[in-house]
């Protein structure tokens, strides 16, 4: 069976993904942090070392997580995150980026595109062998949402207005319809499911 391509990011109530002004150096920017509900809670995460989570969060958070055979971010993501040190978000699966300017330094677990979001999805399913490519930016989401290339969308909703920030989700071309799959209520966060059901390319169901 062909991996799935998904996004699940930490977004407030508002869609962002990050605070005001985030940059390399400066990580997500000022105002509350998103990810607090990585290490408010007594459980520990199966797949990341350090996270200790809500029994409700660890159970969702280590199903998509442990589903993870590449991720896929887009430059501002690589760039704000400080991995030209080599870094990647996930704890085995190798990252894809996507960027239109070479990077600083080439390491083992790291692959640049610089041909676009189909062979940027194309070459994380190779690596994802029959595991999923997890997306990671607004851009790059947006990119491949435009493109008709993902298949779920999860939303770990922080109960916060950040009223600034880098969004979530961007203009795309047309509607784009999704089916909840599970509403997850957690300490600190909501974590909201989505099956995308068409392709705003095709317009057809997948
Ligand atoms: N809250 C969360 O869970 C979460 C998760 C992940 C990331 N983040 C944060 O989100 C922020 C980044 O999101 P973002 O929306 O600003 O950006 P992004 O999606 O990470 O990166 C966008 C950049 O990727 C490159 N790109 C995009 N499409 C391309 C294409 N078709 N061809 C070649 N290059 C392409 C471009 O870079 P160039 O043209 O400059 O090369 C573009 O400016 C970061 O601060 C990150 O820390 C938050």
């Amino acid at each position: 069976m062909m991996s799935k391509v998904f996004v699940a990011l930490s977004t407030s109530v508002d869609g962002y993904i990050t605070g005001r002004d985030p940059g390399a150096g400066r990580g997500l920017g000022d105002g509350p942090t998103l990810f607090d509900w990585y290490f408010d809670g007594d459980t520990p995460s199966q797949v990341f070392d350090g996270f200790r989570l809500s029994e409700a969060s660890a159970g969702v958070f280590d199903a998509v997580a442990g589903r993870v055979g590449a991720s896929l971010a887009g430059r501002n993501t690589y760039d704000d995150s400080g991995w030209a040190d080599g870094g990647t978000p996930h704890p085995t699966a190798p990252l894809v980026v996507l960027s239109h300017r070479p990077l600083p330094a080439t390491h083992e677990r790291q692959t640049l595109v610089t041909t676009g979001i189909e062979d940027a999805v194309a070459a994380a399913r190779k690596f994802a062998g029959d595991k999923d490519v997890g997306l990671m930016g607004g851009d790059v989401t947006s990119a491949a949402l435009a493109a008709g290339l993902v298949d779920e969308v999860i939303l770990h909703q922080v109960p916060v207005l950040l009223g600034g920030g880098r969004p979530f989700f961007q203009a795309l071309p047309q509607h784009i319809e999704l089916r909840l799959v599970e509403a997850v209520p957690a300490p600190g966060v909501t974590h909201l499911h989505y099956e995308v059901l068409r392709s705003s390319r095709t317009d057809n169901p997948r």
